[in-house]
């Protein structure tokens, strides 16, 4: 068995332990990033509900993505509950209409969902922020489970948890093989997720950064400029937190937030979205960093190129390989 080969590859038929999760905020998570991060040899998520206001959409992109790649992908299915139960239902149809490889759930509880992703009968990897979450996805029958610190860019969780306290402590508390995410973007992240008892690396902001993604060139000179402390957690007082890079929009957001509560923000966030939809996060794909909102992690800090997927990949593996020696090497010094 190679270093590189986990329960994790085995689920989904790849050759290396590298996940690209689902992302929306806007357009993010498309055909071409998926399939770019399949043929690089991990696997990548179409995030379905970036085509929430049209189903037929995301059929569009499921059909372009069988063109660009025979190797494995997936749909992430966000659980949102501000989203009707009918589009939910037309998602899970498509995904067994084409034979979709792979789903992976996120957001809420998959309960409400288990039959038809049960029914689905391919492999399905559902994605917590917290431990207690993690243990109830493996019991409601997940063939995996992916934890994230509050490091990830998105929705990182109310908890505030740290990566390298909860992916430690999920894997000694589910059978079922856990990915770890959050604050990663190289081969020391791989070496350190498969350290921790962790069977693949899962990221969202490194793949931001790459040729394939289909956010705004702006966007990904922004992300690849900013300092790992440079960005806010924004919408904590609502509950759903969003971790984004610092600018006047996220700043004004914390001062209301500080100011007027949960109400006054929610107010804000439905009647000023800086001429933006979605609150903001279409700036992701118009390029306004200032008005908009960019939910992009800390690790973009630590990104200082935007380059194609199958280099990406690549440098991960040989970086990992690189380390792994190093590390082996000095077993030997001690002994
Ligand atoms: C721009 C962006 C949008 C995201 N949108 C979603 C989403 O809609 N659903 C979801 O499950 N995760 C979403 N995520 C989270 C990622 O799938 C992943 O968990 C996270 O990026 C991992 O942490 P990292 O950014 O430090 O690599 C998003 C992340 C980013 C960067």
């Amino acid at each position: 068995m190679g270093f590189f080969d986990t329960r994790i590859t085995k689920l989904f038929g790849i050759q290396y332990p590298i996940i690209q999760g689902g992302m929306a905020a806007g357009l993010v998570s498309t055909a071409e990033l998926a399939a770019a991060v399949g043929n690089a040899g991990g696997i990548g998520f179409m995030c379905a509900i970036q085509w929430m206001d049209d189903v037929h959409k995301l059929e569009e992109e499921i059909k372009k993505i069988k063109d660009l790649t025979d190797k494995p992908y997936g749909i992430n299915v966000t659980l949102f509950p501000m989203i009707e139960a009918s589009w939910f239902d037309a998602v899970f149809e498509l995904i067994k209409k084409y034979e979709v490889p792979a789903i992976e759930t996120s957001a809420r509880s998959p309960q409400p969902w288990l039959e038809q992703i049960k029914g689905l009968g391919i492999p399905w990897i559902h994605k917590v922020a917290r431990i207690r979450d993690g243990v109830k996805a493996a019991k409601l029958g997940a063939d995996a489970v992916t934890i994230i610190g509050s490091e990830e860019g998105g929705h990182p969780g109310a908890e505030r948890n740290a990566t390298s306290v909860v992916g430690p402590l999920l894997v000694d508390e589910v059978d079922v093989p856990v990915a770890i995410g959050g604050g990663f973007c190289d081969g020391r992240g791989l070496v350190a997720v498969l350290a921790m008892g962790g069977e693949a690396v899962y990221m969202g902001t490194r793949f931001c950064a790459s040729e394939e993604c289909i956010i705004h060139p702006k966007v990904k000179q922004k992300l690849v400029e900013m300092a790992y402390n440079e960005t806010d957690y924004i919408l904590m007082s609502v509950g759903d937190p969003v971790r984004a890079v610092r600018n006047s929009r996220t700043q004004k957001i914390l001062e209301i937030e500080e100011k007027e509560g949960a109400d006054g923000v929610t107010k804000f966030m439905a009647e000023d979205s800086g001429g933006l939809g979605l609150g903001g996060l279409t700036a992701m794909n118009t390029g306004d960093v200032e008005q908009g909102i960019l939910p992009l992690g800390m690790v973009g800090g630590r990104i200082k190129e935007v380059k194609p997927v199958q280099q990406i990949v690549d440098e991960i593996v040989a970086e990992a390989d690189e380390v792994l020696q190093k590390l082996s090497a000095r077993k030997y010094w001690k002994a």
